[in-house]
C-alpha cells in the first residue's frame, strides 16, 4: 500500500522522494509558457483577449450555429480554411519563435529534472511552442497533444514546407493585426501551396474540430499506472486533452499547478473535500515548481542550468 502523502506540496515532494512513487505522468497548458512571455489563451490579457470583435471575420450565422465560443472560433478548422486570421492571430508567436524569442522555463526544465530521476513516464503538453525541448527532454516522453510550430504542412495535399520558407512568407504576406510590425502588409494574403495552390498553409496545430495526434489516445491507457499526475498551466477546458486527469487510478495523487483552481467538473477536489488532489496555491508554476525543487534538494540541478534560464 502507498503512503498516505499530506495533501500539499512537502507530502507531494516526500511522496517523490519515497522510493514509492515510480511513475510520474504531467499535463501541461499554456500556463507553463507564461513564464517565457508567451500570454495563454484564456486569462486575462491572454490571445484570447486580444481578438476584438472585428477580428472574427466568421459570420454570425455560422457562429450561431456552431454554438461556439466566438473566440474558439479562431481555432476552428473548418474556419481556417476559409482563410480565417488564424495566421494573423498567431504571427507574432510563429515569428517570434522563428527567433528563438521564447526560452524555456523552471516549469519546462523540471520535467526534465524529472526524466533524470527516472520518474518521468510521459509529457502530455498542450502546447506547441516546443519549449519543452529546449532542455533536452527525451523527444519519446513528450506527446504535443495539440501538434506543435515545428511542422508546416498544407491542409489540402499534405506538401510539408519548411519552417523558415513559412516564416518568410508570414513576414511579408500576413498582416500584423497587433499593429507592432511597421514593415507588416497592411492586408493579408493567403500563403499558397506550391504543389496543389490552395491557400491552407499552417503549421502542424490541432485547430477546433481537427484530429488530436493517434498517440495520445493509445497512452490515455498507461496512466492507470501513474502514481502521481501533474497538472501545471492549464484551465482543464479542452477536451480531449482534459480527459488526462480522468485516467489515472482512483489512488492515483494529482497536483495541480495552476495560479487557479480547475478541473472540478472532471472531478477534482480541492480543500476539505480533497482525498487525493493537491492544490500548490496561487503562486506561478515556477514558483511552485522552485518550492518541489528545494523540498527535493534538487538545487544542483538548477545551478546547472541557470544560464538557460
Ligand atoms: N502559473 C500558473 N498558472 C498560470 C500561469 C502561471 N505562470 N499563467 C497562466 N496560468 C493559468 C491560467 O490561470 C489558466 O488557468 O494557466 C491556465 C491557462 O489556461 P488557458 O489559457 O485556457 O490555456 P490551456 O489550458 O493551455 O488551453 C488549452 O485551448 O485554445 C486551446 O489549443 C489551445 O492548447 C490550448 C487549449
Ligand atoms: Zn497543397
Amino acid at each position: 500500500m502507498k503512503p498516505r502523502p499530506s495533501l500539499d506540496l512537502a507530502g507531494t515532494a516526500e511522496f517523490l522522494k519515497s522510493g514509492a512513487c515510480k511513475s510520474v505522468y504531467v499535463l501541461t497548458g499554456a500556463g507553463a509558457s507564461t513564464g517565457a512571455g508567451i500570454p495563454d489563451f484564456r486569462s486575462p490579457g491572454g490571445m484570447y483577449d486580444s481578438l476584438r470583435p472585428e477580428l472574427i471575420t466568421a459570420t454570425e450565422a455560422q457562429r450561431k450555429r456552431m454554438r461556439m465560443d466566438p473566440v474558439n472560433v479562431v481555432m476552428k478548422d473548418m474556419f481556417f480554411q476559409n482563410q480565417f486570421p488564424y495566421l494573423e492571430v498567431r504571427r507574432p508567436f510563429i515569428l517570434g519563435t522563428q527567433q528563438q524569442q521564447w526560452k524555456a522555463t523552471l516549469t519546462h526544465w523540471f520535467m526534465r529534472f524529472l526524466e533524470e530521476e527516472g520518474l518521468l513516464k510521459r509529457l502530455f503538453t498542450q502546447n506547441i511552442d516546443g519549449l519543452d525541448y529546449q532542455t533536452g527532454i527525451s523527444p519519446e516522453l513528450v506527446t504535443n497533444v495539440h501538434g506543435s510550430l515545428a511542422r508546416v504542412s498544407c491542409e489540402g495535399c499534405g506538401y510539408e514546407m519548411p519552417f523558415d520558407d513559412f516564416c518568410a512568407q508570414v513576414r511579408t504576406n500576413v498582416k500584423d493585426i497587433y499593429r507592432t510590425d511597421p514593415t507588416a502588409p497592411a492586408e493579408s494574403s493567403n500563403i499558397n501551396c506550391p504543389r496543389c495552390n490552395a491557400p491552407l498553409v499552417k503549421p502542424n496545430t490541432v485547430l477546433f474540430g481537427g484530429s488530436l495526434p493517434s498517440a495520445f489516445f493509445e497512452q490515455l491507457d498507461d496512466l492507470n499506472g501513474a502514481d502521481l499526475l501533474i497538472v501545471a498551466g492549464t484551465s482543464l477546458v479542452v477536451s480531449p486533452a482534459n480527459s488526462v486527469v480522468m485516467y489515472v487510478a482512483k489512488d492515483c495523487l494529482r497536483l495541480i499547478v495552476n495560479k487557479e483552481p480547475v478541473g472540478q467538473d472532471l472531478g477534482i477536489r480541492y480543500g476539505k473535500d480533497a482525498t487525493r488532489d493537491v492544490w500548490a496555491g496561487e503562486v506561478s508554476c515556477d514558483e511552485a515548481f522552485l518550492d518541489l525543487i528545494k523540498m527535493l534538494g534538487w538545487q544542483d540541478k538548477v545551478r546547472k542550468i541557470k544560464h538557460l534560464l
